[in-house]
């Protein structure tokens, strides 16, 4: 029996790039008093709720969700579920924390059982806080992912998840090999790619800890199967670019290692990107190569402030990363306040819209997946959130003074957090 639900609240979701289209206002649909049909997991209408109310199935259900908002779910394109336990790690940046923090805590999760304890734990809290498809790094540990995916897929999950390849420089514990990191991500992969709703992520860390054999592999092995993603980090600490040039002297650029070995291309994502040359922002453009911006992190770290403008102008796709525990949050309305702020300081101002944008539909086009989520096309996934605009007594006083969709949405991105989530919905279904 199909199931139909229509949900009636103000709905809002983006067609388009806002920064893009700047004036008008083409780049979303905001319907006040709207409505979305669902019908067995998918959106089948958008739109204003008299017209999606003409005509209804037999035996629709209805939710009347009036003083609510409905969005796409957000989209976290760079996370580590094993660093839930690092977060808020104070007083190093990059280098000295991976060593002090979060290569011990990464060791634990050897042990299945404890991965899957944290995996679920990780998961419940990204729906709470409104993530409804993530792009997440494991550890070295191939049980680590199998836990993870074991997990996403009991929840029916749109993830995308990797096992970490580390040959180097780092510790003993936490090495793998060239060889045996072939293997492992290949066994993964023949488990869990495109099982359900889950995707593979070829996930070198960075090129610190692989050796160029073991990059070799990663391309290999996105030669090999149809559909995988790439998963890194890029440029994001001074200290960890001077590195890289020792490790690979030959190399042009910390790009240029990447791009040595096959690694660049669409679906392959970089999170950071802070510190990029002319020519390896040309690069990333050009091989179209993906863009997680994680400004939480960046800040958190003392990293850098990330040029947004400069991503856009080359047409790299971006989304917003929280990055934890580099970055000090699950929450995407805070990455999307991060992102604001380090925009300020680079006085180039984004709008609410725009960050909006960025956790929605544009981490969906970082991630390729835009035919299936991150807005309410007909036919895409209902992954959506409910969102109370009162839901603390601050929030409350602040958003009824509010007079434009514009002026909401700053509210929401500047003072909201995971309370403002009311609901979070996996393909039609409450979480
Ligand atoms: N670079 C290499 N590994 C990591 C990591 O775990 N977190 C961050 N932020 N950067 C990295
Ligand atoms: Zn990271």
């Amino acid at each position: 029996m199909s199931q139909s639900v229509v949900w009636r609240a103000s709905v809002l979701h983006f067609l388009e790039d806002p920064a893009k289209q700047q004036g008008s206002e083409d780049a979303w649909e905001f319907f006040e008093d709207g409505a979305l049909l669902v019908e067995d997991g998918l959106i089948t209408r958008c739109g204003p709720s008299d017209q999606v109310f003409k005509n209804l199935p037999a035996g629709t259900e209805i939710k009347d969700l009036t003083g609510r908002f409905l969005i796409p779910g957000f989209i976290d394109t760079h996370v580590h579920y094993p660093q839930l336990e690092v977060l808020a790690g104070c007083g190093v940046q990059l280098l000295d924390w991976l060593n002090q923090y979060t290569f011990p805590a990464e060791q634990k999760f050897a042990d299945e059982q404890y991965a899957s304890e944290i995996a679920q734990f990780f998961l419940d809290q990204c729906l709470s806080h409104g993530t409804t498809t993530a792009l997440v790094f494991g550890t070295v540990a191939p049980q680590s992912v199998d836990a993870f995916f074991q997990q996403a897929h009991q929840r029916n999950l749109r993830m995308i998840a990797g096992k970490v390849m580390m040959d180097r420089n780092a510790p003993d514990y936490l090495l793998d090999t060239p060889q045996s990191s072939y293997e492992d991500s290949k066994a993964l992969i023949n488990r869990w790619h495109n099982k359900g709703r889950l995707s593979y992520a070829v996930t070198p860390r960075f090129a610190p800890t692989s050796s160029s054999e073991q990059l070799h592999m990663a391309g290999r092995l996105l030669r090999e199967h149809d559909g995988l993603y790439l998963h890194t980090h890029l440029s994001e600490n001074p200290k960890e670019i001077d590195w890289v040039q020792e490790l690979f002297p030959d190399s042009k650029h910390y790009v240029d290692v990447y791009d040595q070995h096959g690694l660049l291309g669409p679906r392959s994502v970089f999170a950071h990107s802070v510190h990029l040359c002319d020519h390896s922002w040309q690069r990333m453009g050009s091989s179209g190569s993906s863009i997680a911006f994680c400004p939480g992190s960046n800040l958190f770290l003392g990293s850098g402030l990330f040029n947004l403008n400069r991503a856009k102008a080359h047409g790299i796709p971006t989304g917003l990363g929280t990055d934890v525990g580099g970055g000090t949050n699950l929450c995407l309305l805070n990455t999307m306040k991060d992102a604001y702020q380090v925009s300020q300081l680079r006085e180039e101002t984004i709008s609410p819209l725009q960050a909006f944008y960025l956790a929605t539909l544009g981490g969906a086009r970082a991630l390729h997946l835009d035919d299936k989520i991150g807005s309410f096309r007909t036919g895409n996934e209902a992954d959506f959130l409910v969102l109370n605009p009162a839901a603390t007594p601050m929030l409350q006083f602040r958003t009824e003074k509010t007079k434009t969709l514009e002026e909401l949405l700053g509210v929401l991105m500047v003072m909201g957090d995971d309370r403002v989530i009311e609901k979070t919905i996996i393909m039609g279904q409450e979480a």
